[in-house]
C-alpha cells in the first residue's frame, strides 16, 4: 500500500514511518514526503531514506486555492491509498479534502476533543489534567475535529515540565501512527458518521 507523509517540520513521526515500513511485512511503502516550506528536516530524512522529497509553498501560488491545486496533484501523481499529515502545519483545502475524503489522517498531540491547536502538550500540562495523550484521526476541514481512528494516553507525572510531558506524548504518538497506519493499510477501515472502526 502506498503512502504519502506530509510534514512542516523536523519529522519524527515520518521517521518512525520509515522504519517501520522497512519491513515489507508492515505492508506499506512510504512512496513521497511533502513539506509545505524548504528546508525541512524531514523531507531530509525522506531523500536520505531514497524516498522523493517535495515542497508546496503557500507563498509560491495566487491564491490558498491554487495552491491547494497544485498540493492536491501532485499528491494524487504519487497514487497513495493514505494521506498521513505528520506535523503539517497547514490545514487541507476542500480540493485535497475532497480528493482524498476519509484517506487522510493527522495525528495530534493531545487526547482530542481538549487542546486542540498549535499548542497541545502545554495546554494540556497548564490546566492540571493528569492524563495527556496522542490522538490520530481523519482530517476534516477544521482545525484537529475529524473522526478519531485512535488515542493513547500517557500520565502527567509530578515532576513533569511541559518538555518531559512533550517527549512521553511524542514516544506514545510515534508507537500509535506506526500500528494505525499499519492496521489501516492491511485491515482496511470504516467511517459511519463520527465513528472510525478498522477492518
Ligand atoms: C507532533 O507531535 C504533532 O502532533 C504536532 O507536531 C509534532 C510533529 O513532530 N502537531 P514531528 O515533526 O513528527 O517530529
Amino acid at each position: 500500500k502506498r503512502v504519502v507523509v506530509l510534514v512542516s517540520g523536523s519529522g519524527s513521526n515520518l521517521q518512525a514511518l520509515l522504519d517501520a515500513s522497512a519491513d515489507s511485512a508492515y505492508g506499506v511503502e512510504i512512496v513521497a514526503v511533502g513539506a509545505d516550506r524548504p528546508g525541512t528536516y524531514g523531507v531530509e530524512r525522506a531523500e536520505k531514506a531514497g524516498v522523493p522529497g517535495f515542497v508546496c509553498r503557500v507563498g509560491d501560488y495566487e491564491t490558498r486555492e491554487e495552491w491547494d491545486e497544485a498540493l492536491t496533484d501532485t499528491i494524487a501523481s504519487y497514487e497513495p491509498d493514505l494521506v498521513v499529515s505528520a506535523g503539517f502545519l497547514k490545514l487541507f483545502g476542500q480540493r485535497l479534502l475532497k480528493a482524498f475524503e476519509g484517506r487522510a489522517v493527522n495525528t495530534h498531540n493531545s487526547l482530542l476533543p481538549a487542546f486542540p491547536g498549535m499548542h497541545g502538550p502545554r495546554d494540556a500540562f497548564n490546566s492540571g489534567v493528569k492524563l495527556a495523550g496522542a490522538t490520530l484521526f481523519i482530517c476534516d476541514p477544521g482545525v484537529d475535529t475529524g473522526p478519531i481512528i485512535a488515542q493513547t494516553a500517557v500520565p502527567v507525572l509530578d515532576d513533569d515540565t511541559v518538555e518531559t510531558l512533550t517527549e512521553r506524548i511524542k514516544e506514545a504518538e510515534r508507537v500509535q501512527l506506526v500500528e494505525c497506519v499499519g492496521r489501516m493499510m492491511r485491515e482496511g477501515w470504516t467511517v459511519t458518521g463520527r465513528r472510525v472502526t478498522f477492518g
